[in-house]
């Protein structure tokens, strides 16, 4: 952990939204007057009628609920879309660059944008999609993206992205978890230069699950089949469509969409958020943060796939009246140098990427981002993942130049946006750490074995005490299985799975998850699902899948598997099953190293003893802990003399 402190620059606290003392003062009075504090942040949404309750919500078991702005009546798309018409309707709200800086790029103001989303409403209406219907969105990082879930908020049906890098099989399971009929993709992807068979996945998927319409929007071009009586493209379904659509009235706790993603154990988890508690959330944290002040053009590399891409894409820009980039590609193609080649291009001022972005750039040397101006940056975010107090100090110097401020996010799908992070002109940075709590934000740490609270510098369990707006109200379809998964380990508390030592001067330095979830390149992967996808191979009888340190990914995925009897442990075979995992839920779930296993470390009753398999995977040998009670301690001595040198 580094010591350095980064004083908010002078510039920074003179100017900003949010002072040192504006930050204590809000935050107090959000914490002693929850009520009167969220009244007056709810006014920054349009309303179509008022809200009769600010708060009603409760962790207890006997009295487990959670609704917020309750009665009040509204639709985040016409907050995103429709109010800023008169204001600014010709001021670009999205500037679209390709995978390929040769390709045309595409820029779309806030009239155009409301137009198409418009007209896509209307032609999910008329491909039968009302209020309340899930649909599935299975597209590239084009503009096409942010228009379907916009266009879906706007006529109240409930969207469910699934990120384009999940493999035919990920996308059938989420699609018959939320029994969504439709889905909507592009015949192909483009990353880095390769495609992604995008329709051909919607394809396989269909033959699993069932779906009656799949729209596809001709993105590369590429010729694929369509199936009569259930295909139909982008174009023909929207050509003649009206590019008005009234925007349906939406309660505040009318869903807005489910995003699914890993916990520790079983399937991915419907995560639900609903609208108004979702909208004045995610539009107050996006414009404190980053200072926001509309028309300033803003970056966020996040996929529309994962939740960063939901709340601070699609979302609180657009409410917030920002201009922003939106970005197909990846940072290294062509060269190490695109994103910086992107910030000149569009002179963009604020710029939120995740860790494993920037250490992976790190790597390749100063000269791609130095060959570049940068001049425009004014502010840095960094989110999804611990980052490392080097990549911080590489971010800060060599990207910002020592004069932009990095404000490091922490945040989690279920909680809809920013928790814990520093406010630009508000708090000094400490890198490495995400903190100070958002306005509303009450966290804990507590003792991870008996759940009491500790006070003070200390380190544990990372909680927080009470609801905020931005909270997800439900797993989709499994109310218990909410109840269960986030408030049953801790009485009382949302537990967060994430570990934290807060410092003598209450600065929260999340240190990762404590549950079995690891952290991929800033994605979630729960180990439960590589080692049913694992098991599901007819010549593995047992497998375990434990997190690794990992230089540039954070952590990576390392997998201890048990053949069938009578199976030759061959390099074929690992390589056959490293394949399989791709294939079964998505290249982000490859693992990293996969080690034969001829026996599990278990108790006598059976259970795995994941923390000896941790140990062996960090290569620590040394602290494998007490094995005794194992059920066969040789299980051991074996794993370590046969762990595959990485
Ligand atoms: O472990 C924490 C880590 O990412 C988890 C949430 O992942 P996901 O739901 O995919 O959302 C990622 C984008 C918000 C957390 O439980 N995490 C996220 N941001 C940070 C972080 N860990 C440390 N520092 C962060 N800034």
């Amino acid at each position: 952990m580094s010591d350095a402190l980064f004083p908010v620059p002078e510039d920074w606290a003179g100017s900003a939204k949010i002072d040192r003392e504006t930050y204590e003062q809000k935050y107090r009075r959000s914490i002693e007057d929850p009520e009167g504090f969220w009244r007056e942040e709810a006014q920054r949404i349009d309303w179509i009628a008022p809200f009769d309750t600010v708060k009603d919500t409760s962790f207890d078991r006997d009295d487990f609920h959670i609704s917020w702005f309750t009665g009040g009546k509204l639709n985040i798309c016409a907050n995103a879309l429709d109010r800023h018409l008169d204001t600014r309707g010709d001021q670009v709200a999205i500037l679209w660059e390709p995978d390929d800086p040769s390709s045309p790029d595409r820029k779309l103001t806030y009239r155009e944008l409301h137009a198409e989303v418009c007209r896509f409403a209307n032609a999910l209406k008329a491909n039968g999609v009302s209020k309340g219907d899930r649909v599935t969105i299975y597209l590239p990082m084009v503009p096409e993206a942010a228009i379907a879930m916009l266009a879906c908020a706007r006529i109240g049906a409930v969207h469910s992205v699934v990120f384009a890098g999940f493999s035919p099989d990920a996308l059938a399971g989420r699609i018959e978890d939320c029994q969504s009929t439709i889905v909507v993709t592009a015949d192909e992807g483009l990353r880095g230069g390769k495609t992604i068979p995008l329709k051909a996945n919607v394809d396989a998927a269909c033959e699993k699950a069932h779906v009656d319409t799949v729209i596809v929007l001709e993105h590369t071009g590429a010729n694929v089949p369509m199936v009569d009586g259930r295909d139909v493209s982008w174009a023909d379904t929207v050509a003649g469509q009206s590019a008005d659509c009234e925007p349906e009235v939406m309660d505040a706790e009318d869903p807005l969409f489910i995003l699914y993603t890993s916990g520790s154990t079983g399937k991915p988890k419907g995560v639900l958020h609903t609208t108004g508690g979702y909208a004045v959330w995610t539009s107050m944290t996006h414009e404190y943060v980053f200072d926001y002040r509309p028309g300033q053009v803003y970056w966020c590399a996040a996929d529309v796939g994962w939740v960063t891409g939901h709340s601070y894409v699609v979302y609180a820009p657009f409410m917030n009246g920002a201009t922003q980039v939106m970005f197909e590609g990846v940072p290294n193609f062509p060269d190490h140098s695109r994103f910086w080649q992107v910030v000149d291009k569009y002179a963009v001022e604020i710029f939120y990427a995740a860790p494993t972005a920037l250490r992976a750039l790190m790597r390749e040397g100063d000269e791609y981002v130095t060959q570049t101006s940068r001049k425009s940056l004014r502010l840095l975010g960094s989110v999804g993942e611990p980052i490392n107090p080097e990549a911080w100090d590489w971010y800060h110097r060599v990207v910002g130049e020592r004069r932009c401020p990095i404000v490091d996010t922490w945040w989690q799908t279920e909680t809809g946006g920013a928790m814990i992070t520093p406010l630009p002109g508000a708090t000094d940075l400490k890198p490495g750490s995400a903190s100070k709590p958002m306005f509303g934000v009450k966290p804990a740490v507590l003792d991870p074995e008996k759940g009491t609270v500790l006070e003070g510098a200390t380190s544990g369990a990372l909680v927080i005490t009470d609801s905020w707006p931005g909270q997800m109200r439900t797993v989709y379809g499994d109310h218990q299985r909410f109840f269960d998964t986030y408030f049953s380990q801790y009485p009382g508390y949302y537990f967060t799975g994430d570990g934290c030592r807060r410092d003598e001067d209450g600065y929260y330095w999340i240190t990762g998850r404590i549950d079995d979830v690891i952290n991929v390149s800033g994605h979630r992967m729960g180990t439960a699902e590589v080692e049913s996808a694992l098991v599901e191979h007819h010549l593995v009888a047992e497998a375990a899948v434990v997190g690794m340190p990992h230089d540039i990914k954070g952590q990576g995925i390392y997998a201890y598997v048990t053949t069938n009897a009578g199976t030759e442990d061959s390099e074929e075979l690992r390589m056959e099953l490293v394949q399989w995992v791709r294939k079964e839920i998505g290249p982000i779930a490859t693992p990293d190293v996969l080690q034969f296993a001829p026996g599990l470390p278990k108790t006598r009753s059976g259970k795995i003893m994941r923390r000896i398999l941790r140990k062996i995977a960090e290569n620590d040998m040394s602290n494998l802990g007490d094995t005794s009670t194992l059920a066969d301690p040789g299980v051991v001595d074996d794993l370590v003399a046969n762990r595959p040198q990485t």
